[in-house]
């Protein structure tokens, strides 16, 4: 199996829905109404999503689910030949983003990542992850979180949630205290935004990687502009399709973006919400645009030169 390594997965997206719908009966928390017949997460559109998504952090309530959960995401990645991966950790839904609460979660977090590794040789680093939609004042407090965790686990700073709530510069601040306590910089734009998103992320934030982008390849000045500067793209295809950003796999431009000269690699997103996994992510590709074990070779060498990790650890998974 190809080894794979990922920059793009949130966490808690990645709970399996029968660990989340077990954690909520143990606490007697109903969110029954996430989850069709199948027991699967049900969302109709990316608004649905997003709420979904919330009620499913709603059981996870102490370090120790956390603990257990970051086990349960990192043997699955494992599973799939996954060696490296960077997670978006949200200390919002750990506590309610206060750092005192943050400093007990974190530790949690990464006693699971090092058993994981002794256990299924899969790294992973941590990327905190400030919720656009929450607003800029909740950013804030979540970058302090970062930037007082900042370390060479907690390499990087990011900002999700609803693309189209408030414009990039609102979060300039947040962005500047990450970079300034040594974090590396991404944020998720061109899922939603167009690539208007992608272009003003650019201008007012300092980030080295977009997560998605993918919606800038509706102009080409944009597109070289990425090329030029290097930035990475975090694509998550099979995502944008189940979300509908694209309607199908052939229509999606990761491929036309790569063959321009952007720096594109391939993540889940939030694998268990779109029915994904990285070796379907890698067999869609391959069926869809006829990659093959050099293009996913030569994919994987472009994600490790983009992770937030230090270079000792590039070498060693390389
Ligand atoms: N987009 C924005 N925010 C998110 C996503 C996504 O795909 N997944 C989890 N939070
Ligand atoms: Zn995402």
């Amino acid at each position: 199996m190809i080894p794979k390594v990922e920059l793009h997965l949130h966490l808690e997206g990645a709970a399996p829905p029968a660990f989340i719908r077990d954690l909520a009966r143990e606490k007697s928390i109903d969110i029954s109404g996430i989850f069709d017949d199948q027991g699967h997460y049900a969302y109709r559109d990316f608004a649905e999503f997003l709420k979904v998504y919330e009620a499913a952090c709603e059981p996870l309530q102490t370090p120790e689910d956390f603990r257990r959960l970051t086990l349960a995401v990192l043997e699955q990645s494992a599973e799939e030949g996954v060696v490296y991966t960077e997670a978006f950790l949200s200390p919002d839904f750990c506590g309610g983003g206060d750092v005192a609460a943050w400093r007990d979660y974190l530790p949690a977090i990464r006693d699971a990542a090092d058993q994981a590794e002794a256990t299924h040789g899969i790294t992973l680093r941590g990327i905190v992850t400030a919720i656009r939609h929450f607003g800029p004042d909740q950013a804030r407090q979540t970058a302090l979180c970062a930037a007082e965790t900042a370390d060479d686990w907690l390499t990087g700073f990011g900002l999700a949630g609803a693309e189209t709530v408030g414009m990039p510069g609102d979060f300039a601040w947040s962005f500047d205290c990450a970079k300034e306590a040594g974090l590396r910089l991404t944020a998720h734009a061109g899922e939603w935004g167009g690539a208007q998103m992608v272009r003003a992320t650019l201008d007012a934030l300092p980030v080295e990687r977009i997560g998605h982008g993918v919606q800038a390849i509706d102009d080409p000045a944009l597109v070289d502009r990425l090329a030029e500067d290097g930035i990475t793209l975090e694509v998550c295809p099979g995502s944008n399709v189940a979300l509908g950003v694209v309607p199908n796999w052939a229509a999606h431009p990761i491929a036309k973006l790569r063959n321009k000269g952007v720096k594109v690699t391939v993540s889940t997103d939030d694998p268990p919400f779109f029915h994904t996994t990285m070796r379907r992510e890698y067999d869609r590709l391959s069926e869809t645009f006829g990659w093959t074990e050099d293009d996913f070779f030569a994919l994987n060498h472009v994600a490790l030169a983009a992770a937030f990790c230090d270079d000792a650890t590039r070498k060693r998974i390389a």
